[in-house]
Order: C-alpha cells, then sequence, then structure tokens
C-alpha cells in the first residue's frame, strides 16, 4: 500500500471515530435533557415512582406549602385537630390522620392515594348531588372521616394540603393512574355481613394493634395514634365512607393487616375482609350531623349507605350488613343504575 492510500485509510478511520464520538456525545446529551428520548418509554412508565416529600422537595416557595400540605396528611391532630395549640385551629374532630387511611401520606395503591386525584377533580358528587372540588372533597373527609368541620377554602392549610395532592399528580404516566385510584376490588360474598365471625378474623388479624376494645395504641393522651382505633368517640363518624361495610372490605382487604397486605397481595380473603368490616362497624361511634342531607337524588345513594332515608324498601340492617346483591338488583331493575357500592 502507499503512502497516500495510506493516508487516506487513517484519515478514513479519524473521521469514523470522530463520528463516533459526536454521536456518543449527542446521546449524553439527551440521556441528560430529555431521558424519555432515549430510554424506552414502556421501561421508564413502569419504573415509575410516586414522588416522595421526605426526599424530592426542594425549598422554593411551592415546594414549602407542600410540605406543609405533607404534614397535615401525616400528623393532622397535631396541627388542625384536638391536639392543635390553638382552639381555634381545631377543625378535625378526632385524633387521626389524614394517612391513617390514605396510607404512606396517600402514595400507597389501594389507599385512595392522591397520586392522580388533582386530575379527577372537579367532578359529580352524587352526596351533593352537583359538580364538586378536590376543596369539597377535603372537607368530606374532614367533616366524616376525620369527625370535624369544613376547613375554609382559603385557609393557608387547605391550600397546603391541595397543593401536596397537586404535586403527587403532576408527574403520574397516563397508564400508572388507574392503580392508585379507589381502593381493592372484592367479590361480594351472596351472605349477610357477619360480625360474629368477623370477631374471630379480628382476634387472628387485627387485634395484637388495634386491641381488643379497637381503641388502638399511643404513647400518650398528647400524641397521635401509632395505631389507630376503629371504633368508640376518638374515629370517623356514621357519615364516614369507612363505616360502609363494602368500602371497609375493599380498605382492609389491600392494607390490612399493615405492612402486610397490598394491592397486589391481600392476607385476608374477600369473605375474611368482608365480616371483618362487619365487625369493627358494628360497634357505637359517632354520629354525623344531618345525615338526611346526604344524597339529594336518593337514588344515587349507595346501597351500603348504612342511614336513611332510602327509596327501597330493604330494611336499615341489610343496607348496613347485606346481602348488597337484591339492594343493587332493585335499582337496576327500578330505575337502570348499576351500583358496585
Ligand atoms: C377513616 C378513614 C379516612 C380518613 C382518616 C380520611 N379519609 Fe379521605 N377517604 C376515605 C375513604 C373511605 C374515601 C373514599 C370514599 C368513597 O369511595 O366513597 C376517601 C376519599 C378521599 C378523597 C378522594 C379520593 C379520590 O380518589 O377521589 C380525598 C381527596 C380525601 N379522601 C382526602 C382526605 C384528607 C385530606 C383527609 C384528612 C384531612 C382524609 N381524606 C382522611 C377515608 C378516609
Ligand atoms: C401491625 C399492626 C396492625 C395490624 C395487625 C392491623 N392494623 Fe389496621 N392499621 C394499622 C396502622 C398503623 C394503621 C394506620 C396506617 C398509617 O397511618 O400509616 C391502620 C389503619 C387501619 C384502618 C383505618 C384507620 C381507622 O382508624 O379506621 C382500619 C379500618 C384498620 N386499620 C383495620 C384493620 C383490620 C380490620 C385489621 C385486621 C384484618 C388490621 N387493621 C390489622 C396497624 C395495624
Amino acid at each position: 500500500m502507499n503512502l497516500e492510500k495510506r493516508l487516506t485509510l487513517i484519515t478514513k478511520a479519524v473521521y469514523t471515530v470522530f463520528g463516533l464520538v459526536v454521536i456518543f456525545l449527542v446521546f449524553l446529551f439527551l440521556l441528560h435533557t430529555n431521558p424519555e428520548l432515549v430510554i424506552n418509554k414502556e421501561v421508564s412508565v413502569k419504573d415509575w415512582k410516586p414522588r416522595n416529600p421526605e426526599t424530592d422537595l426542594g425549598s422554593e416557595a411551592n415546594d414549602n406549602l407542600v410540605n406543609l400540605g405533607y404534614k397535615l396528611i401525616t400528623e393532622t391532630s397535631k396541627h388542625i385537630g384536638p391536639l392543635a395549640p390553638e382552639v381555634k385551629a381545631r377543625f378535625a374532630g378526632n385524633n387521626l390522620s389524614c394517612q391513617n387511611c390514605h396510607l404512606e401520606a396517600g402514595r400507597k395503591p389501594g389507599s385512595a392515594s392522591f397520586v392522580g386525584v388533582a386530575s379527577r377533580f372537579p367532578q359529580f358528587r352524587g352526596r351533593e348531588n352537583k359538580m364538586g372540588t378536590l376543596e369539597e372533597r377535603v372537607n368530606g373527609c374532614m367533616e366524616r372521616s376525620m369527625n370535624g368541620k369544613v376547613l375554609p377554602e382559603n385557609s393557608l392549610e387547605m391550600q397546603a394540603i391541595v397543593a401536596y395532592m397537586e404535586w403527587l399528580s403532576e408527574d403520574v404516566p397516563d397508564e400508572r393512574i388507574a392503580e392508585f385510584k379507589g381502593f381493592a376490588k372484592i367479590v361480594l360474598p351472596e351472605e349477610k355481613a357477619d360480625p360474629v365471625k368477623g370477631k374471630v378474623i379480628y382476634t387472628k388479624h387485627c387485634q395484637t394493634c388495634h386491641m381488643e376494645d379497637g381503641q388502638g395504641q399511643r404513647p400518650s393522651a398528647n400524641e397521635p395514634y401509632l395505631y389507630p382505633p376503629l371504633w368508640g368517640t376518638d374515629t370517623y363518624n356514621h357519615g364516614a365512607g369507612m363505616h360502609r361495610v363494602i368500602t371497609a372490605s375493599q380498605f382492609i382487604k389491600g392494607n390490612m393487616p399493615y405492612l402486610q397486605a397490598t394491592l397486589e397481595k391481600p392476607v385476608l380473603t374477600d369473605e375474611e375482609a368482608y365480616h371483618v368490616a362487619a365487625y369493627i362497624n358494628s360497634f357505637e361511634r359517632p354520629q354525623k350531623g344531618n345525615p338526611e342531607a346526604d344524597f339529594p337524588d336518593k337514588k344515587l345513594k349507595p346501597v351500603s349507605t348504612p342511614y336513611g332515608p332510602w327509596v327501597d324498601s330493604f330494611s336499615a340492617e341489610q343496607h348496613k350488613f347485606g346481602p348488597f346483591q337484591p339492594i343493587m338488583a332493585f335499582y337496576e331493575k327500578e330505575f337502570g343504575i348499576k351500583k358496585s357500592k
């Protein structure tokens, strides 16, 4: 090979290497600025995890508001409940935290997670028979689950709670929203939910934490619960979603016993969750004022709402403990409304 040929070969080689380096650098740049273009989108959607307030917040003003929302969700009674220093700040009537039902600060699938919730509001609400905002939905839980009063919509606390939910909802891939919504599915047994059967399950699976008397455990009366109460005076009232046997059994299936059950790997069978839900809801609890006003269009009331009035003639006992299929069949036949709860 003569010198000239060799030089051309070397030049070509140099150009090729240079070209490859440039391509590689462009790839690195894209990976850095816009990973989704380079990394397989399927994989990134699958591996996506909800944001974590403990690690993913900065120091901008909005991050501080989100952080306040996070505190309100996880230590509710200390900020806006009975443990708040100022009486006028006490909007929640019990010492539960939102997180007691919306687990991992609203990040756990199967516990009516807040991940993606902001994109579902405003939505139609049968309980009020009108379009409702996210603020109004939060207040639904304030008046029932927290057995308290509405939090003013322009208060810093309400803005912080909503900012936290919006922050959790901001980066969720569309494909992942559904798995965080609502609770576990359950095939309803075609029998009455039985508190006597439920007690056996309670003793075996629940009592170590929630105690035999259902009052949970906390270090002292001035501190929030480590294990929240399930009945009695310091818990959700009779107008709350958790007081409906169907909703409670769905919650329990995906979340209890705590740290064991997940949406994907429940511990209890559908029957066990159903009966234990009846057991915890068979005791006295605070009464929500003016329950008759709920669901102005009574046809839209969930079949498992344990308080009247109803537009059917099933007994109060059956609305509370089932079997629910005959009531559902009635609404479908009579009004063409398919109900699942
Ligand atoms: C005792 C349990 C419990 C507590 C405590 C609780 N919630 Fe809820 N929450 C529920 C249940 C049950 C539902 C769903 C009700 C239904 O499907 O009818 C719900 C639904 C919601 C929703 C709507 C979710 C969606 O996907 O549409 C929001 C928002 C919400 N709660 C906010 C809060 C906030 C904020 C707090 C604290 C101030 C709180 N909740 C405390 C049980 C609870
Ligand atoms: C290992 C302890 C433990 C066991 C066992 C356990 N729980 Fe819980 N439970 C908790 C904790 C802790 C929470 C609150 C979760 C949080 O704040 O993150 C909770 C929350 C709840 C709630 C919602 C909050 C409330 O006060 O109503 C219900 C309902 C509930 N548990 C029912 C049950 C039932 C039924 C069983 C048995 C099948 C059970 N739990 C077993 C620890 C436990």
